[in-house]
């Protein structure tokens, strides 16, 4: 059965609710667009939650689009976005009931524990919306909870997918351009092991 992640309540909750969301932008995403020679024209962020990544993105340069089926999380990142002095398309919208872009509509989408909270049965439906977004040779960028990482499994921490869980099911429609071992800090101050992978659209 479909696990009920309650995001509206958990976000309506407030801070304690929400041990994902940092207020600083993710460290992978900085790294990566330190990494690029130009940063992407558009992106889209799945998941975006209060909007910290997006914002960011936005104060580099990029034209981004950013949903989150939570509209409490829309509601912040507008006030968000407005504080900080740039232009965020902010929406509300569910990446398993229907495309957020148009088709080929951006060169980047980046999810940070989004693609890791689908069942096993929304997978398949949220690549194909992430290879759909993406222009030709269109970069993912996905941040996953690890499943090589023993946890009691009453614990709090994210989601464990193991690298399987990913590739496998990815690598039909992108490259995979690298996958290598990250960690969320979570507020109890405990790093949770997590993947950092980068996928390329197929050209075909
Ligand atoms: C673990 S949180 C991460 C939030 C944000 N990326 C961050 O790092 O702060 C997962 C986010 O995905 C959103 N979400 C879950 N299912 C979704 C769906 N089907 N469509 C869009 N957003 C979804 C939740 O509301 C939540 O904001």
């Amino acid at each position: 059965m479909q696990k009920d992640w309650a995001w509206d309540d958990r976000y309506k909750a407030g801070k304690e609710a929400l041990p994902w969301d940092t207020g600083v932008p993710a460290s992978e995403l900085v790294e990566y667009f330190g990494s690029l020679s130009c940063v992407p024209k558009r992106a889209l962020e799945i998941g975006c939650g209060t909007g910290t990544d997006a914002i960011w993105m936005a104060q580099q340069g990029v034209v981004v689009k950013a949903i989150d089926i939570s509209p409490t999380a829309i509601e912040s990142a507008k006030g968000k976005t407005k504080a900080a002095g740039v232009k965020v398309d902010f929406s509300v919208s569910d990446i398993v009931e229907k495309m957020p872009v148009s088709e080929a509509g951006v060169d980047f989408v980046f999810d940070r524990g989004v693609y890791h909270v689908m069942a096993p049965e929304q997978r398949a439906i949220f690549i194909n919306r992430v290879a759909a977004a993406l222009d030709k040779g269109g970069y993912w960028l996905c941040l996953a909870g690890s499943a090589d990482q023993n946890r009691d499994p009453e614990s709090l921490g994210p989601p464990q997918l193991k690298a399987s869980d990913l590739i496998d099911n990815i690598e039909p429609k992108f490259e995979v351009m690298w996958l290598q071992r990250a960690s969320f800090i979570l507020p109890d101050g405990k790093p949770h092991l997590a993947w950092k992978a980068l996928f390329k659209k197929r050209a075909i």
